[in-house]
């Protein structure tokens, strides 16, 4: 079911057009991904989507309602974690806390019970007495996702959330994304890491310059543009005729050496494996590691701009 429907979104600043009429929806319940590199438009899209920015043109709609027209329905239906961690470093983590609840309007009992949720949700009670500037990066940022989570949002958006950060908040905060949306939470989850968005998200858009360049679930858009597969074979002893014999099997496309590794490319055909293991075992070739590399979000960047994620 749609949750949010976006139409024609466009941002012209003074210089440039940072965004070029997107459209797309998120579905009730699923973590949507948004991936692009640096630059793409995705804080400013979401800055859009949350009621900070207002769009030069375009629609949003939550549960059919614009919230352009009423802007309280973004700020209550949506929590927004922003790339820039947005504490007062000299208050502590609970201070920021409570700061934060008020200007969502709690107060008094209710203020207090939903503080301690979300320190524990961060699990960082035990250091909640101590300032923001004493806190590590990832600590601040687990702060900053315990923010936007006070006035119990039906949708959580997070921009960059493990930018520069330690692997152990780093780990947190995928396995906290996963929690939340297991209890129903929509999450809409923006990185320029393909591995995070991989892991995390069942349908993706991938954003660049500013345009919508593709979107789908997870799979199929690896399978639409991505037909290849790399595969390393690392054997005994690498002979002419086993690499002629290998280059006529049926979808090799490829095939380079590097050491004793044989690396080949090919068309995604399944039996090539089997063939070419049939094939060395002919030949008393000794296998000693096979590495199948299949298509990734960043092979389908690639074949979608001819260009790296990170370039
Ligand atoms: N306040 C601003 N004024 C002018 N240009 C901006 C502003 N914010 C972002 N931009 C430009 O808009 C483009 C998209 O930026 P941004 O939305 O931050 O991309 P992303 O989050 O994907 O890295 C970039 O070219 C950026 O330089
Ligand atoms: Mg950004």
């Amino acid at each position: 079911m749609c949750l949010i429907k976006i139409e024609n979104l466009v941002k012209e600043y003074d210089k440039n057009t940072a965004v070029k009429g997107l459209s797309f929806e998120i579905n009730k319940g699923e973590v949507f991904g948004l991936l692009g590199p640096n630059g793409a438009g995705k804080s400013t899209t979401i800055s859009m989507l949350s009621g900070l920015l207002k769009p030069t043109e375009g629609k949003i709609l939550i549960d059919g309602k614009d919230t352009l027209k009423y802007p309280m329905l973004a700020k209550n239906a949506i929590g927004l974690v922003p790339q820039d961690i947005a504490l007062y470093p000299t208050l502590t983590a609970k201070e920021n806390l409570y700061f934060w609840g008020r200007m969502y309007n709690l107060s008094g009992k209710l203020l207090k019970e939903r503080v301690s949720e979300v320190l524990e949700i961060a699990n960082l009670e035990d250091r909640k007495n101590e300032t923001i500037k004493s806190y590590s990066g990832g600590m601040k940022r687990r702060i900053n996702i315990a923010a936007a989570l006070l006035h119990h949002p039906q949708i959580l958006i997070m921009d960059e959330p493990t930018v520069g950060i330690d692997p152990q908040s780093r780990n947190h905060i995928l396995e906290s994304v996963k929690k939340l949306n297991s209890e129903g939470m929509t999450i809409i989850y923006t990185s320029h890491y393909m591995e995070e968005i991989e892991y995390l998200c069942t349908r993706i858009g991938i954003v660049d310059h500013g345009k919508l360049i593709a979107i789908g679930e997870k799979d199929e858009l690896k399978k639409s543009v991505a037909k290849q597969d790399k595969i390393e074979i690392e054997i005994s002893q690498i002979n002419p005729h086993i690499l002629e014999k290998a280059k006529e099997i049926y979808g090799v496309k490829s095939l380079d050496i590097n050491d004793n590794k044989i690396i080949i490319n090919s068309c995604g055909n399944k039996n090539i494996l089997s063939s070419l293991l049939d094939l060395f075992s002919k030949m008393n070739a000794k296998i000693l590691s096979i590495k199948v590399d299949e298509p990734n979000l960043e092979s389908v960047f690639l074949n979608l701009t001819g260009r790296a994620l990170r370039d």
